[in-house]
């Protein structure tokens, strides 16, 4: 089983010398607009925005009818005349990354269709007949149709604005010839902070005692009121020690001096070593040392530690990772965390565990069939829910949608790839240009894409 995990984590300037200001633009929404959306079924409605003009878009005009009426989708479009046609699906944090495309000759088309998950058929007829490169969500389905249909509208390009990539099918971006960028590198520390918050909050029973004081319950201090886990000189327990899953150990082993035990395919060296010289230091200082553990089998983990958090990719080896057996052999009074991928976890044999464990809690990021939760989870108070928010700091997010657009754009212009996609941090510089590379394709090597010397 792989478990190393593919991990981690401005304003913009609006004066664009490229950017023609609006009342020079030239309608419809692309170069050749009959051609373009001949096959679309879709009324295209659209907003032109100059980046020279305004930082909010400029509502102008124009309605596109095609054969077949289906519902709209519409997009706003920064810098009309750009000579390549990017389209984000969605809008995305922060403005710097439409200013980099913006500058460097992008029109840059953003669907602003009010529903959350795109189809397939939506995002076909944002693709239209001409368009160089697409950057996309993790709720949507890059697979074969997709991509197909990016290749003949001449694009060679993809991102997902996410480090997980499991929505895409890169066998078949490969085969088209279309490279698959992810944003490793910027979401690692604000990934595990949600994974630690979780960890806190279930462990102290702060959602629910946070809903008793609002429904009015509290009527006086009771020595048994809400009482939950003291963390420190309890074990964490990590499945899947890579980026994330070792921050997230850092910040509960530092901050709440608990002992390790995880489990990875590779030995997470600089993390064991990291929990020896806290332990020396505490030791020096007269109090107890932290420890570390690596075990040989995931199931160790279960057995021993007091909050586990997992940490894996999603592929077929870790589908159902934690199921009803597994979950029997963790302590009664267990905390488990998911902020990695929802269907690592039997999300029904969960609901049933928690049941008849009211002692077990649980903090849940991800959900097996999102948005979904499966039947009584949001019955169970000793589960904690966010809707798949772990990568949600403004940092972060604004970083992942400047990476997602530098790879898109990479790709159009020609650029090397970026030889460590994990530190990229001269990507997310603002106050100097981009490294003139891709800062992360995954299928670089399938398509025999060159390294970056820089
Ligand atoms: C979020 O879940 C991501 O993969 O970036």
């Amino acid at each position: 089983m792989q478990m190393r995990v593919n991990t981690q984590k401005s304003t913009p300037h609006r004066k664009s010398k490229c950017v023609p200001p609006l009342d020079t633009v030239v309608l419809p929404i692309a170069n050749q607009p009959n051609q373009q959306f001949e096959k679309a079924s879709r009324v295209i409605k659209l907003t032109l925005i100059s980046p020279a003009k305004s930082q909010q878009p400029i509502p102008s005009f124009s309605i596109f009818k095609f054969s077949e009426m289906a519902k709209p989708v519409s997009i706003e479009v920064w810098n009309p005349n750009g000579k390549y046609r990017v389209v984000s699906t969605k809008s995305m944090p922060g403005t710097r990354w439409i200013n980099l495309l913006v500058q460097q000759d992008c029109r840059v088309e953003i669907c602003t269709e009010k529903k959350t998950i795109l189809s397939v058929e939506d995002i076909i007829a944002l693709i239209g007949n001409k368009c160089d490169g697409v950057i996309g969500q993790l709720t949507e389905d890059w697979g074969e149709t997709l991509f197909s249909a990016l290749s003949k509208a001449g694009g060679k390009s993809f991102s997902n604005m996410a480090v997980g990539y499991n929505n895409v099918d890169v066998d078949a971006a490969t085969k088209y010839g279309v490279a698959v960028g992810n944003t490793p590198g910027v979401l690692t520390e604000t990934t595990a902070e949600l994974a630690a918050s979780l960890s806190l909050a279930a462990s102290r029973r702060i959602v629910e005692a946070d809903g008793f004081m609002r429904a009015g319950l509290y009527d006086g201090w009771l020595p048994h009121l809400f009482v939950g886990n003291l963390l420190k000189g309890q074990t964490v327990g990590v499945i899947g020690a890579g980026r994330i899953g070792s921050a997230y150990a850092r910040m509960m082993i530092e901050g709440f001096k608990m002992n390790l035990i995880y489990y990875d395919l590779y030995q997470a060296t600089r993390l064991e070593k990291f929990v020896t010289a806290y332990g020396q230091f505490l030791k020096a200082s007269g109090e107890q040392p932290v420890t570390w553990k690596r075990a040989s089998s995931m199931d160790e983990v279960l057995q021993v530690a007091d909050v586990i958090s997992l940490h894996p990719i999603l592929d077929k080896t870790t589908y159902h990772l934690i199921n009803k057996e597994r979950l029997s052999k963790m302590k009664k009074e267990a905390i488990l965390i998911n902020c990695s991928r929802g269907p690592v976890v039997d999300e029904e044999a969960l609901v049933e565990h928690l049941k008849q464990n009211p002692m077990f809690r649980v903090g849940l990021d991800v959900f097996e069939d999102e948005p979904y939760m499966k039947p009584g989870l949001a019955d169970m108070k000793n589960a904690i829910v966010v809707p798949h928010i772990a990568s949600a700091s403004k940092w972060t997010r604004e970083g992942m949608a400047t990476l997602a657009a530098l790879n898109v754009l990479g790709k159009i212009k020609g650029y090397p790839i970026w030889s460590n996609p994990n530190q990229v941090d001269p990507f997310l510089d603002e106050n100097s240009p981009p490294p003139a590379a891709s800062p992360s394709i995954v299928n670089a090597k399938a398509l025999g894409l060159p390294v970056s010397k820089l």
